[in-house]
C-alpha cells in the first residue's frame, strides 16, 4: 500500500509533540534514563516492504515483548504440553500479580503475564540450559531481521534486572513449591531477566513479527519459524492477554492482536496484511505504551485493518 508511508508519517507528526506522554519505566536505571520524547513506528506490509517514520531504527528494550518469542520456542519444542503448566486466559491481573497463582495450584493464567512467561523459560532451560536457551532465542529472531545492527542482549540491563527483581524471583519461588518450576529459581530467571533484557528496533522487532503475519513462515526467507496453528494460537493469546489488565481495552480501541513491554514497545499484527512495531517509552496506568497504543489506534483508523 503505497500511501502507508504517507500515514505512518503522518501519525509521527501528529503524536510526536504530545504533552501526555505517561511515565517511562523507573525501576531500574537503564530503563529510567531513556528519553521520553522518543517515539519510532514501523510497519512491514504483506509485500515485505518497511515504511517507518520517527525513531524506528533506534534499539531499545523489549522486556515483555520477549515472552512473545519465548512462548513460540516452547510450542516448537513441547507443543499443547506446555498447556498442562501454563493456562490460556486472560488474568485482569497486573503483569506482576501472584495473587492468582495461590488458588490455581501455582499454573499461571497465560504465558504473557510474568508467571507464565518465568514458566516458558523454565521449559526453555529444561531442553538448553541456562546459557544456551537465550542462545536459542537469539537463534529464533536474529535471522528473521533484514536490518542488522542493535539487535542482542544488554548485559547491563539483564544484570540489574536480576538485582531488582525481587517479585519475579517470589513468583518463580511460589510455582516451586507447587512443582510447577522444574529447574533451579536462579537458572530460570537468569534466562527470563536476559530475554527481558533483549534490545531491538521498531523495524527489526516489525521484520521479526513478520512470521505472525505470515501463518508462521518468515515471508522474506519462506522459511517455517512455527506452525499454522502455533501461529494463531500466540496471536490469539496476544489479543486476549498481550495488555495484561490492559488488554480489553486494547482490543476496542485497536482491534488487533497486540502485546507491549515495559520499555514502551508494542508489536502488533494484522493477520496477513502487516506486521507493525511502535515505540514510545511512557506507559499508562498498565505498564503499557501510552503513545504506542494511540499510535496503533489512528494507524487502524486510517487503513481499516481491524480484525472485528
Ligand atoms: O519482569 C519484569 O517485570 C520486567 N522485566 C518486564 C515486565 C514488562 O515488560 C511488563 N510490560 N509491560
Amino acid at each position: 500500500m503505497a500511501e502507508l508511508g504517507r500515514i505512518v508519517t503522518e501519525i509521527v507528526e501528529e503524536l510526536r509533540p504530545a504533552v501526555e506522554r505517561g511515565r517511562v519505566a523507573d525501576y531500574i536505571p537503564p530503563l529510567a534514563r531513556v528519553d521520553p520524547q522518543k517515539f519510532g513506528i514501523a510497519v512491514i506490509d504483506a509485500s515485505g516492504a518497511a515504511h517507518l517514520a520517527g525513531d524506528a531504527e533506534e534499539a531499545f528494550s523489549i522486556q515483555s515483548l520477549s515472552k512473545v518469542f519465548g512462548l513460540t520456542l516452547a510450542l516448537n519444542l513441547e507443543g499443547s504440553e506446555i498447556w498442562r503448566r501454563v493456562r490460556q486466559e486472560p488474568s485482569g491481573s497486573a503483569f506482576n500479580s501472584i495473587v492468582q497463582l495461590e488458588s490455581e495450584q501455582g499454573i499461571p493464567r497465560n504465558p504473557f503475564i510474568n508467571a507464565g512467561a518465568i514458566v516458558i523459560a523454565d521449559i526453555l532451560v529444561s531442553r538448553w540450559g541456562r546459557y544456551a536457551a537465550r542462545q536459542a532465542l537469539l537463534d529464533l529472531v536474529s535471522p528473521l531481521v533484514g536490518t542488522p545492527g542493535g539487535l542482542g542482549i544488554d548485559e547491563d540491563m539483564a544484570m540489574q534486572e536480576r538485582e531488582t527483581g525481587f517479585r519475579n524471583a517470589a513468583l518463580a519461588n511460589y510455582m516451586r513449591t507447587f512443582g510447577n518450576l522444574h529447574n533451579p529459581v536462579d537458572d530460570t530467571l537468569d534466562l527470563y531477566f536476559h530475554q527481558c533484557a533483549l534490545t531491538m528496533s521498531c523495524r527489526q522487532l516489525a521484520e521479526i513479527g513478520g512470521f505472525l503475519m505470515n501463518g508462521g513462515t518468515d515471508p522474506r526467507s519462506g522459511r517455517v519459524v512455527t506452525s499454522v496453528s502455533n501461529a494463531r494460537t500466540i496471536m490469539a493469546l496476544m489479543m486476549m492477554c498481550g495488555h495484561y489488565d490492559g488488554s480489553g481495552a486494547f482490543a476496542i480501541r485497536v482491534g488487533l492482536p497486540g502485546k507491549s513491554g515495559v520499555g514502551g514497545g508494542i508489536l502488533a499484527i494484522a493477520p496477513g496484511l502487516a506486521s507493525i512495531a511502535v515505540w514510545s517509552p511512557g506507559l499508562n496506568a498498565q505498564g503499557n505504551s501510552l503513545l504506542g497504543t494511540l499510535a496503533l489506534e489512528r494507524l487502524v483508523q486510517k487503513t481499516g485493518w481491524s480484525v472485528f
